[in-house]
Formats: structure tokens, sequence, C-alpha cells
């Protein structure tokens, strides 16, 4: 069992990371809130049916021992569903429940629940306390840790959204195994960018590793999620509101997420964007000699490894005129987060559009491959 704090306003809280721990989520909860003036044992489980037909009887049961009375509320699933309309939706049942302001929401599910269901709590009568409990490498690694919530817009993803801390994150790889094995290597590519800027010893284990034997070795998983939540929660606590240091997380996010823009969000799933951005970020590290051939390979080579990934063929110009609209919306700078070598990056914005098209060309060069 690992246990990490997450040092932030308006008060630090834990992430624990157990195999297992979701039989025990009742107990745990109980002695959280036992000091605080939450009175109501009123909890709601908001979850997706794939997740709630899995695992819910196992974290029902566990809070029911515990003396809470818990209530599942489903959301349908899927990023589509990622919508302010969702948040209303789920937002009239609590108040059809008999919410109130002491109830506590629990976000059970991938990170489209744990972004919906942070931001129905930041919302639901001014704020509700909410506790993040992941199920997919993604959200546990990631996505629950550092309390931004949102949803989509027609016009963009995440363009709604809110900082609401959770009370306390709950991570459990057990429930991984249910995971489809293309989701499970999406968020491995989250850890190997974790890895890549600020722990060359979590790069090196999954530089290594055959992701189908790392889910069936739980303590390894443990491990691998325990190092990359470590990463987040350092990262976070230090930077909050994301004005500095938290842009460091975004090492392969600035092309990933015009990959995926570009692709109509059909094509990849956004860690397997990430891990084309993490190439393409490294391919242009080496063009502005930030970043020697040697570890630019073992980065590239540990993308790749991994497993495969679905292939680049959009159009080159199309990328650079998506990254030049998100530099006008993000006041006139575009930033890369480029590696200097493996556990430290370093914010670049003054990367020539030649070198974007360039690292493009090689990203649909690896592709074909
Ligand atoms: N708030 C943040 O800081 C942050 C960070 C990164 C990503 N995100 C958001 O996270 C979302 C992506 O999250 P995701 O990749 O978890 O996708 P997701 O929530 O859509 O989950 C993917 C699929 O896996 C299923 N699933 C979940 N757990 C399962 C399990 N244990 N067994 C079997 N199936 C399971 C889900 O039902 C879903 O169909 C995006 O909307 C992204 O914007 C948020
Ligand atoms: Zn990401």
């Amino acid at each position: 069992m690992t246990r990490l704090t997450v040092s932030v306003q308006p008060r630090p809280y834990e992430a624990v990371i157990e195999s297992g721990i979701l039989t025990k989520a009742g107990n745990f909860l109980r002695e959280l809130l036992a000091d605080s003036s939450l009175a109501s044992h009123q909890m709601f489980v908001v979850t997706v049916p794939r997740v709630r037909r899995r695992w819910a009887k196992v974290l029902i049961q566990s809070l029911t021992t515990a003396g809470f009375e818990p209530r599942l509320i489903d959301m349908p699933d899927g990023e589509r569903y990622k919508r302010l309309a969702t948040v209303e939706k789920l937002a009239e049942k609590l108040a059809q429940s008999g919410a109130d302001r002491s109830s506590v929401i629990l976000a059970f599910g991938g990170g489209v629940v744990g972004d919906v269901a942070g931001l129905l709590a930041s919302l639901y009568m001014r704020g509700v306390n909410v506790v993040q409990i992941p199920t997919t490498v993604l959200a546990q690694v990631d996505a629950s840790i550092g309390g931004k919530t949102g949803v989509n817009l027609r016009t963009g993803k995440n363009l709604l959204g809110t900082f609401h801390q959770p009370r306390a994150v709950l991570i459990d790889p057990v429930v991984l195994t249910t995971l489809p094995e293309r989701e499970f290597r999406a968020g491995l590519y989250e850890s190997i960018k974790c890895g890549v800027i600020g722990n060359p010893a979590l790069f090196d284990f999954l530089a290594n590793t055959d992701p189908k034997k790392l889910r069936r070795n739980p303590a390894k998983l443990e491990w691998v999620i325990a190092e990359s939540v470590k990463l987040k929660a350092e990262v976070v606590s230090s930077d909050e509101r994301e004005s500095g240091l938290r842009r460091i997380l975004n090492f392969g996010h600035t092309i990933g997420h015009a990959l995926e823009a570009e692709t109509a969000y059909r094509q990849f799933l956004h860690g397997e964007a990430v891990a084309w951005g993490m190439i393409a970020a490294t391919d242009i590290s080496v063009a502005t000699d930030r970043i020697d051939q040697e570890a630019a390979s073992r980065v590239r080579d540990a993308v790749l490894r991994l497993g495969p990934l679905p292939s680049v063929s959009v159009n080159r110009r199309s990328i650079l005129n998506l990254l030049q609209t998100d530099k006008k919306t993000r006041n006139g700078k575009l930033h890369f987060v480029l590696p200097r070598e493996i556990g430290r990056v370093e914010i670049a914005s003054d990367v020539p559009d030649k070198l974007v098209l360039e690292a493009m060309d090689e990203l649909k060069r690896v592709s074909k491959a």
C-alpha cells in the first residue's frame, strides 16, 4: 500500500494505492469523514453501466458494512456524454434522492466519470465533497489527481470546468483486470510521460516491460501507478492552478491534442495521441539540440514498444493550423514541453513551424514502417 499526500487548498488529501482497497473503502471513508462535521451518511456513487456491473457490488458492500447508505447513480458511458446536460441530469437525480450539502459523491469510473462527477460535486448546492475512485489506468495515474473537473462544449474539449479537489482518491489496481487491453496500454503512455518528465527509474521500468505481463503482476502495477501518482501529486502540490510548473505534465500533449482534434476524437485514445505527441516533441528536442540522439531513441523505443499505435495519416498543415488556433486562444504563445534528458524537460515557446512539420512527417514515416 502507498499513501501519498496532495498538498493543495483548502486542505491536503491522500491518494491511496492498494490492491483490494475497494473492499476497504467503507472503513477508509468512515475514518476520513469522522473528524468532519458531516453528520450525513448519504453517499452517491456516480458510475457507468460497464463499471457498475463489474465492480459496484464490491464497493457497495464495503460502504454498507461501514454503516453508509450508498446509492448508485448511472450516467451513460462515453466521451460524448461528458456534457453539461449530463451534469444537470445527475443533479436532478441527486435532488430527487434528497441529497443535501453534507452528501458525498463518489466518482467511480474512468476519466469521464471523474470529470463529470467532479464538476457535479463542485456545483451541487455550491459544492459538496467528492471522492475519486478511478477505474481506468488513465484515471488512476492522471485524471483523478489534481482537482480539475470539466465537460466538453461543441467548440472544444474541457472548455467548461472548475477546480474542485477531492477529499481522497482511492486507487485499486485490481479493477484494471476487466479493462480492455487497448485502454490499459493507452493509460500507460501517461506513466511513460511521468518517467520522461521526472522519474528515470519509472521510465526504465516501463521501457523494458511487456504490458501483458504487467497486467498480471499486481505488485509491479501498484508500483507503476504509485510512482506516476507521486509525480503528478508533487507537480500539482507546487502549482495547483497550472500557472507554471504544472505545464510540464503536458509533455506530448501539444501535438497529441491536435492529433485528437484533427481526427475528431475517433482514431486515437487520448493516451495513444499523447504517445505520438511524445515522439514528435522528442524529435523537436533533437532538432533543437536539446537532447542527445541516444536518449531520444530510448524515449521513442519505449513508446513504440508498448504496443501497436493507430497510424498517423493526418494532413500536417492541418495540424499546424490547429496548433496556431490553439495559440490564439492561449495568449499568443504556443508551448512545447521538450525533454532535455530522461527525467528532465523544459518549456519552449520558440519552436519554428518547420520543425513541427518535419516532426509530423516523421510520425507518418514511423507509422508506415
Ligand atoms: N481531470 C483531469 O485532470 C484529466 C486528466 C486526463 C484526462 N482527463 C479526461 O479523462 C477522460 C478519459 O478517461 P478514460 O480514458 O478513463 O476514459 P473513460 O472514462 O471513457 O473510460 C474508458 C472506457 O473504459 C470503461 N471502463 C472504465 N473502467 C473500467 C474497468 N475497470 N473495466 C472495464 N471497463 C472499464 C468505461 O466504461 C469506458 O467505456 C477524458 O475525457 C479526459 O479529458 C481528465
Ligand atoms: Zn493526458
